[in-house]
């Protein structure tokens, strides 16, 4: 998606449920009316494309590479996510994203997305601009160390800090 990003928020209700299904390698095999309306893209533009066609640059690295660690241990994952429409805004989510299993292999992965409290964003903002300013001068190991740092001194893991607010 060749898209710049700017200033504009797009809003959707708390009872909203966004939700796309993908393969096990990323690949968008399902999109829901309210994630396709929302994203601004034709429901055929998105299926078959690899999900961070809805990647925000806002987004530090590491986020990402909690969430395929997480999936790739078959657990589930909550994370906040900022993504990207077609007309370059912007739209907040909490995500719930969990392995889909078949006869006991992950065949492919499901993510619920909601609209995340005021709260929870006065936390995330901030984290995440000060993770991708470290990402920027220092690579994903600087924002690594910040994030590693933070969850020490809390005493819990990503996910458990995650649903803590
Ligand atoms: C089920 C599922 C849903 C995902 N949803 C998003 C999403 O909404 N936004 C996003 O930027 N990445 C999402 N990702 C992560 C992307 O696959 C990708 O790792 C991320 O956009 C970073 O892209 P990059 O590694 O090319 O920088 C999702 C992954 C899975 C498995």
């Amino acid at each position: 998606m060749n898209v710049s990003a700017t200033p504009n928020e797009k809003n959707f209700d708390q009872e909203t449920l966004l939700v796309t299904k993908t393969d096990t390698k990323g690949k968008i095999t399902y999109a829901n009316r309210a994630f396709i309306d929302i994203v601004g893209l034709k429901e055929e533009d998105l299926i078959g494309s690899p999900h961070n066609i809805v990647r925000h640059p806002d987004m530090p690295k590491i986020i990402f590479k909690y969430l395929w660690e997480y999936l790739q241990a078959g657990t589930e994952i909550h994370a906040y996510v900022k993504n990207i429409c077609a007309d370059g805004s912007y739209y907040w989510v909490m995500a719930n994203i969990t392995p889909s299993y078949f006869a006991g292999k992950v065949v492919g992965y499901h993510s619920t997305r909601r609209k995340p409290t005021q709260e929870a964003l006065s936390i995330i903002i901030p984290l995440y601009k000060e993770l991708l300013t470290a990402e920027k001068s220092g690579g994903m190991s600087a924002s690594e160390k910040i994030m590693n740092e933070l969850l020490q001194k809390k005493g819990v893991a990503y996910d458990e800090f995650i649903l803590s607010f």
